[in-house]
């Protein structure tokens, strides 16, 4: 008998338990009550009483064996099979979906590099502005309609007024204040205006304001400037078309049509049938706007001038709907790709 409750022993101890299955077999064998290890506690009773202590202890020990066996690898199983609900390996991985630039980013780092490469650098502004910067310093008459509450973001009214910009040029004035020709900048930026909301119009969209100054500066200068931004932004083909215009801040001052690059100049829907779309306002900076900044008019003469980003984006992707540039739809956003 000895013998027999060592051989099973070794069987418990070698037994393989990697499934459920198996440990089910496991219990019928050794725990169960037709198990090998019951029929060994019915041989005690036939056993000689002076060996019948030494082996009952030896079955117990084996029933006890085969019980934590039993138990430890049932553990083990329970253990496994909740990592494995968690951690499916034969899942397939997720995707990983990059995302992708807003269109108003990607064409106002497309003018940014445009401009850059002619020497013009950043320079920014505050959105929240007072009346000498977004207007007195830019020679806008008191009375001026621009200031009505109709255009613009009051924050504080009295008489150092304090709006939200209405337009990047406010800081032309803060660098003609604080740099020393020649200056060559240009300042991208949110500006704000009192509108409805609609398809054309919208009271936050984005500008690009251009400045330049120094000894000697002309109106050809500001043409070619223009012609080369047409031309990178537009393609090779693009030619523009100046209209004289009013601004209070420059004199002369022009608005710039660029040809249509939709129809090829020959009259579409987006051109009206003018073969000619609208994309900027420029003009010399009027000489009282450079004095109002410290910088002497007699001395030097610049040129400026300023777009919208909105709308060089409508033309670049023809999306006429401003409103779809601040909805953040995911749609949209998605179809917009952009090496910058
Ligand atoms: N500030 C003008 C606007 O918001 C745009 C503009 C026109 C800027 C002429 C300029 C300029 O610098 O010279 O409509």
């Amino acid at each position: 008998m000895r013998e027999r409750i060592s051989a099973i022993e070794t069987e418990i101890k070698e037994y393989s338990i990697i499934e459920t299955e198996a440990l089910e077999r496991f219990r019928i064998e050794y725990l169960g009550p037709k198990s090998k290890v019951k029929a060994l506690f019915a041989e005690l009773k036939d056993v000689a009483q002076s060996d019948k202590k030494e082996l009952g202890q030896l079955v117990n020990k084996l029933r006890e064996l085969a019980q934590n066996k039993f138990n430890e690898q049932q553990l083990n199983l329970v253990k496994e099979s909740t990592v494995h609900e968690r951690l499916d390996l034969s899942r397939p991985a997720d995707q990983i979906i990059p995302g992708t630039r807003h269109p108003i980013s990607i064409i106002r780092s497309e003018i940014i590099e445009i401009f850059n490469r002619i020497g013009f650098v950043v320079s920014e502004g505050p959105e929240i502005e007072d009346d000498w910067h977004n207007f007195s310093a830019l020679n806008f008459p008191p009375e001026h309609p621009a200031r009505d509450m109709q255009d613009t973001f009051f924050i504080e009214k009295g008489k150092d007024e304090i709006a939200l910009r209405t337009h990047t040029s406010s800081v032309q004035v803060r660098v003609m204040e604080n740099e020393k020709p020649p200056i060559r900048t240009i300042s991208p930026g949110r500006v704000y205006r009192n509108e409805a909301i609609s398809a054309r119009a919208h009271c936050f969209f984005h500008q690009v304001e251009g400045l330049y100054i120094d000894k000697e500066v002309s109106f050809a200068d500001l043409k070619q400037t223009l012609i080369y931004f047409a031309k990178e932004m537009f393609g090779e083909k693009a030619k523009i078309r100046l209209r004289p215009s009013f601004f209070p801040f420059t004199e002369p001052s022009a608005e710039v049509d660029v040809s249509c690059t939709i129809c090829n100049s020959k009259g579409c829907n987006v051109c009206k049938h003018t073969g000619w779309l609208e994309i900027l306002g420029c003009g010399m900076v009027d000489p009282n706007v450079l004095d109002s900044s410290n910088i002497d008019s007699k001395e030097y003469s610049g040129f400026a001038f300023g777009m919208g980003v909105e709308r060089i984006a409508q033309l670049k992707y023809r999306v006429n709907d401003l409103r779809l540039y601040s909805e953040n739809d995911i749609r949209f956003l998605k179809q917009f790709k952009s090496g910058i």
